[in-house]
């Protein structure tokens, strides 16, 4: 046996309640039943389900290791019982996120969103689990840099011994399929010429430079690649260590005081505000949003899930989710106008190449 923990959230939307809005709640008992039973039998450590809008979110502790065909097998099976009920209620896109009927041996690939590590546990290990509804993979870039590299988000940076030499991002680009690792401080302006584009670079991993233990750690997968059409927004999750060798709870939390713009909302086609929320607030309605973020804290102890507080149910960020009604309606305003709706290539479902080719007659040359 290992003397290492493993944590995997894995997740999926397996139908909407009332439309993409919200989670019905025997989705939920669904799928606390049976990690219940995988639990007793010894394969979990422990687990929590949750949500955000629609999204299931299976937080698990095993000791398994990282893309454990088990522990994937155990995933996919809930979120298939999961969607079987959500059938059996006829809640919106059933079974949406699930790609494929025949699993085989890892849920990456197939629709679900994944984020795990590896860790040692420490002396005390505050975990914060990141969970957003209604928009990308991506989403993570701006706010991972913020608390990892950002002396102005995090003070540790500066005045703490522990962090000062700094972290190390691991980034994806999901398109090529390839990775690269910038050391920040050194080669932040290097980092950020690339994550600044998150529609295609993905920070996947940030890790401590002397130590080189893992800090964070988020879900890539873009369904839209995956499935080569569009069935619902990526809507990723992030785990992120906190204290000691890592940024402060607060200074993890503190990028989420601005409601930043991503892609999602609306049909997966808009630019809009992330909102930071409590999970009974995490029913994003107004056009199908504004984007949602809600944030569960644990403390590990042996691997169980001490908790989880409800982090972003605080009056702290009754001002950032005032901000992004106001940037939200801002947005709005645009209506079916970019930079509101996604440049042309961005757009998760379009009539373009439809009413081009009825079109297509009709266009003339411009001579002038
Ligand atoms: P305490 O002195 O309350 O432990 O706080 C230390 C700290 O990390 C605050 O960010
Ligand atoms: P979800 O990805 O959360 O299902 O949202 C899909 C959508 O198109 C909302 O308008
Ligand atoms: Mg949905
Ligand atoms: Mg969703």
């Amino acid at each position: 046996m290992t003397d290492k923990v493993t944590l995997s959230v894995i997740k999926a939307d397996v139908g909407g309640y009332v439309g993409h809005s919200s989670m019905h709640e025997d989705l939920i008992e669904e799928a606390e039943d049976r990690l219940e039973l995988a639990k007793d039998d010894g394969t979990l450590i422990d687990f929590h389900v949750s949500r955000v809008g629609d999204d299931l979110e299976l937080i698990m502790t095993h000791q398994m290791g990282v893309d454990s065909s088990k522990i994937h097998q155990l995933a996919w099976n809930t979120l298939e019982a999961a969607a079987e009920v959500a059938k059996s209620l006829k809640l919106y896109g059933a079974g949406q996120d699930l790609l494929s009927d025949a699993f085989s041996g890892n849920v990456k690939g197939m629709g679900p969103g994944v984020a795990e590590m590896e860790i040692k546990e420490r002396a005390s290990e505050p975990i914060l689990i990141f969970m957003a509804d209604k928009t990308s993979a991506g989403a993570w870039n701006m706010p991972l840099v913020k608390m990892f590299a950002d002396p102005f988000t995090t003070i540790g940076l500066v005045i703490s011994p522990a962090l000062h030499g700094g972290f190390r991002f691991e980034v994806q680009d999901v398109l090529e399929h390839k990775k690269i690792y910038f050391d920040c401080p050194d080669e932040l302006y290097d980092l950020v010429v690339f994550v600044g584009a998150p529609a295609r670079y993905m920070v996947k991993a940030v890790y401590h430079r002397d130590t080189n233990e893992i800090g964070a750690v988020s879900s890539t997968q873009r369904l839209s690649l995956l499935a080569g059409r569009y069935v619902g927004k990526d809507d990723p999750v992030l785990i992120v260590r906190s204290q000691g060798n890592f940024p402060a709870v607060g200074e993890v939390l503190e990028p989420f005081a601005f409601p930043y713009l991503v892609e999602g909302w609306m049909r997966g086609s808009h630019h809009g505000p992330l909102m930071p929320v409590s999970v009974p607030q995490s029913n994003p309605s107004r056009f199908d949003g504004p984007p949602r973020v809600v944030c569960l804290g644990f403390q590990l102890c042996n691997g169980s899930l001490v908790g989880p507080r409800d982090m972003f149910d605080d009056p702290s960020f009754d001002e950032t989710r005032r901000q992004a009604n106001l940037a939200g309606e801002y947005m709005r305003r645009h209506g079916p106008f970019e930079p509101h709706r996604l440049p042309l290539g961005e757009m998760e479902y379009t009539t373009m190449p439809e009413l081009m080719k009825r079109l297509a007659e009709r266009f003339e040359d411009v001579t002038d």
